[in-house]
């Protein structure tokens, strides 16, 4: 089966109102329909909360899908700080990050609240880019394969829609360190994952979902990672900081 890649940028906490602007339609005048090479591929940007407006303005009727790196699950009330997926879809967001390792690991958030995001964002009908991946200890000690079931199991246990549930695999080792996976290294877990997937969905919903491939991704190693059978795109960091190194990648 042909799933349509996902490539998407993960900005971080990164850019300012002019330079957000700037890259998105960096990005946009490149990716000017969604449909690149012939439709097979889906471009996505992760922004930050604050210039999402922005930048949703910027790539206004290109073919960027626009995203946000995080979301609360209430939908309303008093919680001090926190964005809601309505506020997001008023935006014209269509995707969001949920267990990125570095809110996992850095910010501390725990498996039943990400669980509670997931289980938010696919509800109200959103793309859900579920984030696992092992740290360096974790790989060193083998227990790479029981750490990321533990984080699949943060999915709620029954699902239809697949096109809604993207897996982004992302070695903790690999983001920001320059380190990819191998392509070897990367098959390997994205082929468990989707087995995971089929196990648990069944086998239909799970040749439909998109895995990314996140950890230093960049121009020079994408066509390595996405020749891999399981790596159906995606989730970039530093090098989606710039328009020409985001789109190379896109263009493998
Ligand atoms: P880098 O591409 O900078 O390694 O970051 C990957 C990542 O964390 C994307 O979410």
């Amino acid at each position: 089966m042909t799933r349509k890649r996902f490539v998407a940028g993960n900005w971080k906490m990164n850019t300012n109102r002019a330079s957000a602007v700037a890259l998105a339609e960096g990005v946009a005048k490149l990716v000017p329909s969604g449909d690149v090479g012939g439709g097979a591929v889906d471009v996505g940007v992760a922004v930050p909360f604050v210039y999402i407006d922005a930048v949703g303005r910027a790539i206004a009727g290109s073919g960027v899908m626009l995203g946000a790196q995080d979301v609360y699950f209430e939908k309303d009330g008093a919680f001090t700080g926190e964005i809601s997926i309505a506020m997001l879809v008023d935006l014209g967001v269509k995707f969001v990050l949920v267990g990125h390792s570095e809110r996992r690991h850095v910010i501390g958030e725990k498996p039943d609240l990400l669980a509670k995001k997931a289980k938010a964002i696919l509800d109200a009908g959103l793309i859900l880019v579920h984030c696992v991946g092992e740290k360096l200890d974790e790989r060193d000690a083998n227990k790479t394969l029981d750490v990321v079931k533990a984080q699949l199991d943060e999915l709620p246990a029954t699902l239809a829609d697949a096109s809604k549930l993207v897996i982004a695999y992302e070695p903790v080792w690999a983001i920001g360190t320059g380190r990819n996976a191998t392509d070897a290294q990367a098959q390997e877990v994205h082929a468990f994952i989707r087995g995971e997937l089929s196990r648990r969905y069944g086998q239909a919903f799970a040749e439909a979902v998109r895995i990314q491939y996140g950890g230093s991704m960049k121009p020079e190693n994408a066509a390595g990672l996405l020749a891999q059978p399981d790596v159906d795109g995606g989730l970039i960091g530093g090098a989606a900081l710039k328009a020409e190194s985001f789109l190379a990648i896109v263009r493998a």
